[in-house]
């Protein structure tokens, strides 16, 4: 297994991880796509292939030309899962809102969340089929943690952890017993491929951002729920619900399938990091399906992040609303793990989320830093 490096950043190594990032970024900018990071921002329909090749550095997958959109896509069933090897693929038709984007009026100003942002596709890539990510996606025991080093050159370790289990994000085997995974995903935008690929995998998945963006949100999710094959889907928000009765005696093929399929359920919900207050008294009327996760007395909740700081206004409101999740869930003795994927555009920007989640916020930051990542414009960063 070639196991990424998760490197913790303190107070001094943060600003040197940084400059190093930076520079190497400078030195590789020849292949490197200077774009803003938007997956496509001239067509309002777009085909995304989550497929396990050429991930390439801007997160671009491979282009089918000539292929017409909604054409009738079918998952690939001869793909099979060996351990957490996984080669299924999907194929995903996403609506999108350029005019939306460019609105002075859509969303409060907030109109990042109408298009899809090249990091995720690049994300899902690497979680789903990179050896690096084994880690992540099977689970791994006492990871060695790097530290920086002192003057003697000398590893330092600061009191606190030097070794870490990583809790796997895809329950793939789905055995009965073992750990269950809920995901959180934060500042979602209208894409929805995160919870249609990933959602094969997991047994809760929470999408959420800012109430403008999650009517179009939904229509993607469903309209690419072709997608999502592997697990039978229940959802209030979305008014689904796939799984068989209990009645069994006069059940169809389908009806079958669907019975030996695990479940996962899917919830929208709308969350502004602005406004966010999650306590006792929110909860059920705010954030039901945070609440339902709650109920769940072991297992992991996974918070996932893609492309939201980029804006200096927002790394508060961003970072308090982690830290709510995780005090909400401390009593609940489920894991939470945060994956924040940043796109590396203003360096004062990603300077300034790292101090203040590492120094003001006190928050344990670690850098995954893969091959995959290094060559990227990207930036993955683990809160725990
Ligand atoms: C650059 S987009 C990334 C969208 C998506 N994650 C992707 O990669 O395609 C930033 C996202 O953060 C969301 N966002 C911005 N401010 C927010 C806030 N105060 N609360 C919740 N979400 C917010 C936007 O609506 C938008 O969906």
């Amino acid at each position: 297994m070639i196991a990424p490096i998760l490197f913790h950043l303190d107070e001094e190594s943060l600003y040197e991880h940084i400059f190093e990032r930076y520079v190497q970024l400078e030195n590789g900018i020849g292949d490197l796509k200077q774009d803003l990071g938007i997956q496509n921002r001239s067509n309002n329909q777009i085909e995304i292939n989550i497929e396990p090749t050429e991930v390439d550095s801007t997160g671009n997958g491979k282009k089918r030309a000539g292929k017409a959109l909604r054409k009738k896509r079918k998952y690939k069933e001869k793909t099979v899962v060996t351990g957490t090897v996984i080669k299924n693929t999907f194929n995903l038709v996403i609506d999108q809102s350029i005019t939306s984007l460019n609105s002075s009026k859509d969303n409060n100003n907030s109109t990042t969340g109408y298009v899809l942002w090249s990091i995720t596709p690049f994300f899902i890539k690497w979680l789903l089929y990179s050896p690096s990510a084994e880690m992540f996606r099977s689970g791994m025991k006492d990871v060695h943690i790097k530290y920086s080093r002192d003057e003697e050159g000398q590893e330092t370790e600061p009191n606190c952890i030097t070794k870490m289990d990583i809790p796997y994000i895809l329950n793939v085997k789905n055995k009965s017993g073992e750990n269950k995974v809920n995901i959180i995903e934060l500042g979602s935008g209208i894409s929805g491929i995160l919870p249609i690929t990933l959602g094969n995998y997991v047994d809760k998945y929470i999408v959420t951002d800012q109430k403008g963006i999650l009517s179009k949100l939904k229509e993607n999710i469903t309209g690419n729920i072709s997608q999502l094959p592997l697990r039978s889907v229940k959802s209030s928000s979305l008014g689904m619900d796939d799984t068989p009765s209990s009645d069994s005696s006069d059940e169809d093929e389908l009806t079958m399938i669907r019975r030996i399929k695990p479940q996962l359920c899917l919830e929208v919900e709308p969350i502004d990091w602005e406004t966010f207050i999650l306590n006792t008294t929110t909860e059920m009327r705010l954030y039901p399906y945070l609440q339902e996760i709650k109920k769940e007395s072991t297992g992991t909740i996974y918070v996932l992040a893609m492309d939201v700081i980029y804006n200096d206004f927002l790394i508060k409101p961003f970072l308090e609303s982690i830290k709510q999740l995780q005090n909400y869930y401390s009593t609940s003795q489920q894991t939470v793990v945060c994956l924040v994927g940043i796109h590396l555009r203003s360096q004062e920007v990603v300077t300034s989320f790292l101090e203040q989640a590492v120094i003001e916020e006190e928050l344990n930051v670690f850098s995954i830093d893969t091959q995959e990542w290094e060559q990227s414009r990207f930036n993955l960063y683990m809160i725990r």
